[in-house]
């Protein structure tokens, strides 16, 4: 018997923990799990790298110029038992998670161009199905037809504590306040852009982990998309 595949779409502000939830996911599923934001944070670490964008500079001429020039690949890593992003074929899935990144990303994120490119990239990723996509336009824009859509809600308190967490385990020297405000900073620029900003779809389940475990969600989840792929 073949088993039909569906298209999860898991959309929410940053540090909600939809990578997490998403991995595992895709994982149980025996799906292909793709990290939007990722993509997002590579085209944005090529415009620091190039001097498109700085402190109030960001030259949206030149960084559209360059689109052409990006290839961003996902390449599965054995020790990490999951996919790192490659950039012109470098691995640089370590570069694009720090503070410097996340401060112009959201700036990044709102020019149509990069969108248009990313959103194209992803749309033939879902093409044969079976995919856990997460992002902040995967359930509105990038699969509007998507059979689960997600909401992943939690305070801002809890996902600045929890990026916070991350970058000190990696070895960043950061302080909690910096990462929280820019949470916050990010949550007001992505979610009022012009371009695809960040909203619930119309049909979306919403989730809030502030205070549920990952067994908790996953179980949650898993049960949801077990129902859908059995209807
Ligand atoms: O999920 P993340 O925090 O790694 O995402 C980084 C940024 O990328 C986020 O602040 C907004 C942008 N982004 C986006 O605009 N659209 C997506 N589908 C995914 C991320």
């Amino acid at each position: 018997m073949i088993t039909k595949k569906i298209i999860i779409a898991i959309d929410g502000f940053s540090s909600t923990g939809k990578s997490t939830i998403a991995k595992k996911l895709a994982a149980a599923l025996g799906y292909v799990f793709v990290d939007t934001g990722a993509m997002y944070r590579a085209v944005t670490l090529h415009a620091l790298q190039q001097g498109y964008i700085a402190e109030n500079y960001f030259d949206q001429a030149a960084l559209e110029a360059s689109l052409s020039e990006i290839v961003l690949s996902f390449e599965f890593n054995i020790k990490r038992q999951m996919s790192d992003i490659h950039l012109n074929g470098e691995n640089v899935e370590k570069q694009i998670r720090t503070l410097k990144v996340s401060k112009f990303v959201s700036i990044v994120a709102a020019n149509s161009k990069v969108r248009k490119k990313l959103v194209e990239q992803q749309q033939a990723m879902g093409v044969k199905k079976g995919i856990v996509m997460d992002g902040r336009d995967i359930g509105t824009v990038v699969f509007p037809n998507a059979d689960l859509k997600l909401y992943m809600i939690a305070s801002p308190e809890v996902r600045a504590k929890r990026r916070y967490d991350e970058l000190l385990e990696r070895g960043d020297d950061v302080n909690y306040e910096d990462v929280f405000a820019n949470v916050v900073e990010r949550d007001r620029l992505d979610s009022t852009r012009k371009d695809s900003p960040l909203v619930k779809a119309k049909n979306a389940i919403e989730i809030d982990n502030s205070n549920m475990t990952l067994e908790e969600q996953f179980e949650r989840l898993l049960l949801m998309a077990n129902q859908i792929i059995e209807a």
